[in-house]
């Protein structure tokens, strides 16, 4: 059989009056009505509820819960490893063009009858405005489901081209033996679709400990597999307290494989633990991960100066800088700093509007939770602190939600706290080098952080950009020239970042599914 053609899900905009945004209003209305919702595990395609019940606050509103979730226990999270364990030759076994069908069946579900549902809960839950939750749960995790189904036909596809005579020479793509962690993020309903996805599509089952502060629209992910006819025990569902979920799966002698979204810290710590077990493994787990970035834009004397303003605020303030893409260093030249750069970019940053993500007026809404509020607020006080200038933004308030002014700040020094720490929040900052130095910005641009996630360089002059894209090879996984740092898409930007910024196996690209699959090498005399 051949794959149907696949193309990236359309975006629906959302204008004012419209169906659409009657349909996804409409859906957030009810949402809200009926929170919280009360999540509970599920195993083998069951419903389990532990009792041990945490909390997923809306950060537009904190005193309010979107859900509530019941915590999986040792034993839950033991019976989802058996679970998924026992159905793993099943699925291993279920013929291609079925594992292909359900994952085509699960983004129409999507695109369809539970696309305002799942946007909702993303923008509820994860604070995202209507346009960034269609990105995100309706567009890209239909993309990645879909794309899924072409690339790993590609990949199948993959066998030698060379038989000598009297030979057949082929490659069988077994999943791995044992079971996948999926361990998933807040800031992509999407992500959390893919991490399970990938794997599982290659025929691993796969153990999914959903971020606290997305669990809500990762369920809802979750029971839409389901429907579509994923067999109940091939995706475990298991939120609940992270390290000790996590703790306990790595420590498994079947773990095979960790997908991984998160902070670089975390993502290196659980690396260190499954090389201290590696001697209760029968095998090498892969390990998967996009960790944290620290992305910049570089631009060039040449560079237009309102295109280029009008990328850095959206790269930067789009989802309140939680996309792992986001900008947070910006090198401009001394003139065109003077020449409208400065003057633009405030005047635009002060236009935006933050509010909560319930409302269609807002550029952009909160940060996720109390403990990213503090560390952000904590990180722009500790510049000014230390001498840097804020030109734009500058303030917040906690009282209903977790609100912090997009802000630019300016410095004097290219090594400062914010060109060099993740802040993951709405902070800019600028860093104004003369003219004459252009040259030597490359350098310091990759000196600066060991993080290579994205980057981008705005210029006219032809030679400046092919300068600048080579130098900087190694320093972003997704680099771009004259466009914003952040939006890649599936199917058409590959995505991942390398260095401290992750393993770079690029969601969106048949890369990734390589990762999931050990291959046989198969030679037959005739
Ligand atoms: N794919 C997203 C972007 O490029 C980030 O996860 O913005």
């Amino acid at each position: 059989f051949k794959v149907p053609v696949i193309d990236n899900e359309p975006m629906k905009n959302y204008g004012p009056g419209s169906a659409e945004r009657q349909a996804l209003q409409a859906a957030v209305d009810k949402m809200l009505k009926s929170a919280p919702f009360e999540v509970p595990c599920i195993v083998n395609g069951k419903e389990i509820k532990t009792g041990d019940i945490q909390s997923q606050p809306m950060p537009h509103d904190h005193s309010k819960n979107l859900a509530t979730y019941h915590a999986a226990t040792p034993e839950v999270v033991a019976s989802a490893i058996e679970g998924a364990l026992a159905a793993r030759q099943t699925w291993e076994e279920l013929p291609w063009a079925d594992k292909a069908a359900i994952f085509l069946k699960t983004a129409d579900l999507i695109a369809g009858k539970y696309r305002y549902e799942i946007m909702a809960a993303t923008m509820l839950g994860q604070g995202k405005n209507a346009w960034q939750a269609e990105i995100d749960a309706a567009a890209e995790l239909c993309d990645f489901l879909r794309f899924s189904v072409k690339y790993v036909e590609d990949l199948y596809q993959q066998q030698p081209p060379r038989n000598s005579t009297g030979v057949w020479n082929r490659v069988e793509f077994r999943p791995l033996e044992g079971f996948v962690l999926a361990v998933t993020p807040f800031n992509f309903t999407a992500i959390g679709g893919n991490l399970v996805g990938a794997p599982a599509i290659v025929g691993n089952v796969v153990v999914w400990k959903p971020s606290p502060m997305a669990t809500y629209a990762n369920y809802i992910t979750h029971k839409i597999f389901l429907e579509a006819g994923m067999p109940p025990s091939v995706i475990q569902f298991v939120p609940g307290n992270p390290p000790e979920v996590v703790k306990q799966c790595i420590d498994h002698k079947d773990f095979s494989g960790l997908h991984f979204t998160g902070s670089t810290h975390v993502f290196r710590q659980l690396w260190k633990n499954i090389a201290g077990n590696l001697d209760v493994y029968r095998g090498y787990p892969r390990i998967v991960g996009e960790t944290g970035g620290k992305n910049f834009h570089l631009y060039h004397p040449t560079a237009d100066v309102k295109s280029g303003v009008v990328q850095a605020i959206r790269a930067a303030f789009e989802y309140s800088g939680q996309k792992c893409s986001a900008l947070s260093r910006c090198y401009v030249p001394a003139s065109l700093w003077k020449n409208g750069f400065k003057d633009t970019l405030i005047e635009e940053t002060e236009k935006i509007t933050i509010g909560p993500c319930t409302s269609w007026d807002h550029f952009t809404g909160p940060v996720i939770n109390k403990p990213a509020f503090d560390k952000i607020t904590g990180i722009i006080t500790k510049a000014k602190e230390q001498g840097d200038e804020v030109i734009a933004g500058g303030s917040w308030d906690e009282s209903t939600g977790y609100f912090i002014k997009p802000t630019v700040i300016v410095t004097k020094d290219p090594k400062a706290l914010t060109m060099t720490t993740e802040i993951f929040g709405p902070v800019l900052t600028v860093y104004v080098y003369e003219d004459s130095e252009f040259e030597a910005m490359p350098k310091l641009i990759d000196s600066t952080t060991d993080y290579a996630l994205t980057g981008s360089i705005f210029a006219q002059d032809r030679y400046a950009l092919q300068y600048v894209a080579h130098h900087l090879r190694n320093s972003a996984g997704n680099f771009y020239i004259n466009d914003k740092c952040t939006g890649a898409v599936v199917g058409q930007q590959p995505f991942g970042g390398a260095r401290a910024s992750g393993t770079n196996d690029k969601s969106g690209s048949m890369s990734i599914f390589n990762r999931f699959v050990s291959m046989r090498s198969i030679k037959e005399n005739f």
